[in-house]
């Protein structure tokens, strides 16, 4: 399928890469940035001839799907553009910042018959793949809870651009929360219900890398982000997502059965550890990962998607699954934003 990609910053050359190399059912035909330097760096180390505007790109009869890996606030519109353009899409993660802008791309798409895909595509990998088979042969028994863990100090130790991370939109739970609650929903099922409790502990942040290194920048989210929730089948659910954490020994995702505990690898990779631990057992069993897909495949999603609209299915990595984690994330933030229950009056 010809495929146009829209976004030419930090996470755009792995998918070049993989959507130019590796993947035999997509071809890049044209790259798009609001900074046409940016686009013009990725045309030329990856090969790919034209450089489009938006408007270029959704006027385009070659192109046939758009591939959205800008920062979160523009998703929506470039979403919604380029399927008003008969186009399917593939959106970086979150697919959109509101519920009610994810409803309306769905429906876009629904009316149209095109489909939308959405990251994180982590879940096809060999290493979550691999969970999702001990699970379902039942080797762990039935699912009574699940964990999941993201702790790190914030991005812009490392990110040239990271204010997005800490506008609305960004955050630890919009941000790295679509792999965790991706992963526990793909695995165990939908969730139905949530609790939040969060914080902003650092009102300003500075970034530490690239021309911008030194400048400081306002937060606008909560920063650590604790939830509790349940799963349709009536399985719990606990996660911390923070960018204020120092160090850790949590795990990334465990999963607690009947019979035993399964730990699932970092959802934000593609391979593995997974470990398991039956009742009664005295080790920890690593499972050998063989399935393929262990190493970065960033663009198997979208790989994926175009299978899926072969074969008239649904994507596995799709818009609908995307939506239902961006409501998920988004209760849990107004549910931290809102008054307590359950409040205490007397103090130690
Ligand atoms: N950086 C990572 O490691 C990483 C990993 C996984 C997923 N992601 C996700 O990928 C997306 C992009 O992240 P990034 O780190 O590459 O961000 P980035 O800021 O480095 O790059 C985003 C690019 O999009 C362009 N852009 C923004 N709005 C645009 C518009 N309206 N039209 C055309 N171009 C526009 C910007 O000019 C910029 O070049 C985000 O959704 C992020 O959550 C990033």
């Amino acid at each position: 399928m010809k495929i146009g990609v829209i976004g030419c910053g930090n996470i755009s050359s792995i998918y070049l890469e993989n959507l130019t190399k590796r993947f035999e059912n997509t071809e890049v035909v044209a790259i798009s940035d609001l900074i046409h330097e940016k686009a013009l760096e990725k045309a030329e180390k990856f090969g790919i001839s034209r450089i489009m505007t938006l408007e270029e790109m959704l006027n385009s009869r070659e192109i046939e799907a758009i591939l959205n890996i800008t920062t979160p606030k523009a998703h929506y519109e470039i979403n919604k553009k380029a399927l008003l353009s008969g186009k399917h899409v593939y959106c970086e993660k979150p697919l959109c910042i509101t519920d009610e802008e994810a409803r309306a791309v769905m429906d876009i798409a629904a009316k149209s018959n095109l489909t939308v895909g959405s990251a994180p595509d982590t879940i096809l990998g060999a290493g979550i793949q691999t969970c999702k088979e001990i699970l379902d042969a039942e080797e762990i028994g039935q699912i009574i809870g699940a964990v999941g863990f993201m702790t790190c100090p914030g991005h812009e130790s490392w990110h040239p651009d990271p204010e997005f991370y800490y506008q609305k939109g960004g955050g630890p739970l919009l941000d790295m929360g679509p792999y965790y609650l991706t992963a526990m929903t793909y695995l165990i099922g939908s969730i139905t219900a949530v609790n939040g409790i969060g914080t902003m502990p650092q009102k300003t942040r500075k970034i530490h890398s690239g021309p911008k290194a030194g400048k400081e920048f306002n937060v606008e989210v909560l920063t650590h982000i604790n939830s509790i929730f349940e799963f349709e089948n009536g399985a719990t659910g606990n996660i911390i997502m923070s960018f204020d954490t120092w160090y850790t020994h949590l795990p990334y995702i465990e999963i607690y059965g009947s019979k035993g505990t399964l730990t699932v690898p970092d959802p934000n990779s593609f391979g593995g550890p997974v470990l398991i631990r039956k009742a009664g057992s005295s080790i920890w069993k690593e499972i050998p990962l063989n399935l393929p897909y262990s190493d970065n495949s960033r663009g198997l999603g979208l790989s994926e998607m175009v299978e899926a609209i072969e074969a008239d299915r649904e994507p596995i990595a799709s818009g609908k699954r995307a939506l239902h984690v961006l409501e998920v994330m988004n209760a849990i933030i107004d549910s931290a934003n809102r008054a307590r229950d359950g409040e205490i009056s007397s103090r130690a």
